[in-house]
């Protein structure tokens, strides 16, 4: 399995911090924020990744992280020259990809659980289709929003609705097989004018491809995409490192 990390985009919403720096390079406590994501694929044992970001980025990133010599990984960048929306990973990323599943991940979303490892390498072996996350949350609004029936199957998926129909998000974390490089070439722009994420796997649904998984209460995940979020996350990783003395995201 190969990994893409999701880093363009604007980060309009943490202006003026954006303006001359990208998001995913601002710190969260004491290390950039890339480094959370970076470290979730590294759980899942994926030795190849990919990161995606602005026109004109691409040397800032490799100053940090280069090659991923040092992290025993191979790190790749590839431009997105618009940010048109997180479902372009797959045509942004599609050679790099090749005939692999692919794992995706969010390059503003952390993740913190006890047992995570176990967690995400179960995704990975024994993924058929896709595989997504279900998390709950007080703003459901904001996000991809995924609706279960009785059983808790899964019945349907819709980005930021203005009526949630339930209080579950989606995470910024996906694993996908091979067909996900076609669905996403099938994806026409949302009325907002991206190509979403949530339409892909809108698309997995319909096919009953799609697994989500409920994380339950103890798992914590937040994104870092506004500055109230952000201010969260620093907070959050400050208060358990300093309580346990074991790093985050490191
Ligand atoms: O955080 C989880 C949510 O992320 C999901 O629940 C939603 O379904 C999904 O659409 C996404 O919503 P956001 O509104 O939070 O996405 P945002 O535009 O903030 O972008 C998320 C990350 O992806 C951020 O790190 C920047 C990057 N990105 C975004 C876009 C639109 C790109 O690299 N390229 C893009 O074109």
């Amino acid at each position: 399995m190969k990994g893409i990390i999701m880093a363009a985009g604007k980060g309009t919403r943490l202006e003026p911090m954006t303006k001359a720096i990208n998001k995913h390079l601002l710190p969260v406590y004491d290390k950039p924020m890339i480094f959370y994501p970076l470290s979730i694929l590294m759980l899942c044992k994926i030795k190849e990744v990919l990161i995606i970001v602005n026109p004109g980025e691409k040397e800032s990133f490799y100053k940090l992280l280069g090659d991923g010599l040092q992290y025993g990984i191979k790190i790749e960048y590839a431009v997105q020259e618009k940010p048109n929306g997180i479902g372009q990973a797959f045509i942004v990323g599609g050679d790099f990809i090749g005939k692999s599943s692919c794992a995706l991940i969010l390059g503003d979303n952390i993740f913190y659980r006890d047992s995570i490892q176990s967690l995400l390498s179960k995704s990975v072996r024994n993924l058929s289709g896709a595989t997504i996350f279900a998390y709950h949350v007080s703003d459901p609004k904001r996000f991809g929003i995924v609706n279960f029936d009785k059983k808790d199957k899964p019945i349907s998926i819709e980005e930021k609705p203005k009526k949630p129909k339930s209080s579950y998000a989606v995470p910024g974390l996906y694993f996908y097989d091979n067909s996900v490089i076609d669905i996403a070439k099938k994806i026409k722009p949302s009325s907002r004018g991206e190509y979403e994420i949530t339409d892909i796997n809108k698309y997995y649904l319909s096919q009953g491809k799609l697994d989500v998984k409920v994380l339950s209460k103890g798992s914590v995940w937040l994104d870092t995409g506004t500055i109230n979020s952000l201010m969260q996350a620093n907070q959050y990783v400050q208060v358990v490192e300093e309580r346990q003395g074991r790093k985050i995201g490191c």
